[in-house]
């Protein structure tokens, strides 16, 4: 038979779900890693036409730039954010030119550089703005 609980557990439940609420907030509002194919379609143009010289045409067989696939990878980057990624990538990439392409070129390259490292595309492209990604943490 269903029993009603009395009030004051309702009472107390709500407010415990209300603090649970407000302190998991940030992680709620966190934003997630994503990417959409256009900017993996844009970013693999870019990776060809730029960085392939020197990362190599599987990302981890360059002569002269080191792997951006596989384990090589991953380790370096795993659990730091995104914003660290990208402020990496315009910062110091091509090392032939810096600061040569425009930061959506940028940041597709990332984005296909991610798509190849097992990370599924989604509906939200990723933001130019690197000061919007510093909550984005990288995963494996
Ligand atoms: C002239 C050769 C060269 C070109 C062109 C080049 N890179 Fe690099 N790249 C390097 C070298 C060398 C390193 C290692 C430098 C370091 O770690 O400080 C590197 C490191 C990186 C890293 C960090 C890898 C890691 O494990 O930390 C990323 C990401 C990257 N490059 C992306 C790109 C992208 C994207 C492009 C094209 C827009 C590009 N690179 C073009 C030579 C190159």
């Amino acid at each position: 038979m269903f029993k009603p609980l009395p009030l004051s557990t309702f009472i107390h439940t709500s407010l415990a779900l209300s603090l649970l609420l407000v302190v998991h907030s940030p992680v709620a509002n966190a934003q997630t890693l994503t990417f959409t194919q256009q900017q993996v379609d844009a970013g693999k143009a870019t990776y060809r036409e730029v960085c392939q010289i020197c990362h190599g045409s599987s990302l981890a067989n360059g002569q002269f730039g080191t792997p951006l696939k596989g384990s090589f990878f991953t380790d370096k980057w795993k659990g730091k954010s995104l914003a660290e990624l990208v402020t990496f990538v315009f910062e110091k990439m091509p090392p032939d030119n810096l600061k040569s392409l425009a930061p959506e070129q940028y940041v597709s390259a990332v984005a296909y550089i991610l798509s190849r490292n097992d990370i599924a595309v989604s509906g939200t492209p990723m933001s130019t703005d690197k000061n919007s990604l510093g909550g984005v943490m990288l995963p494996w």
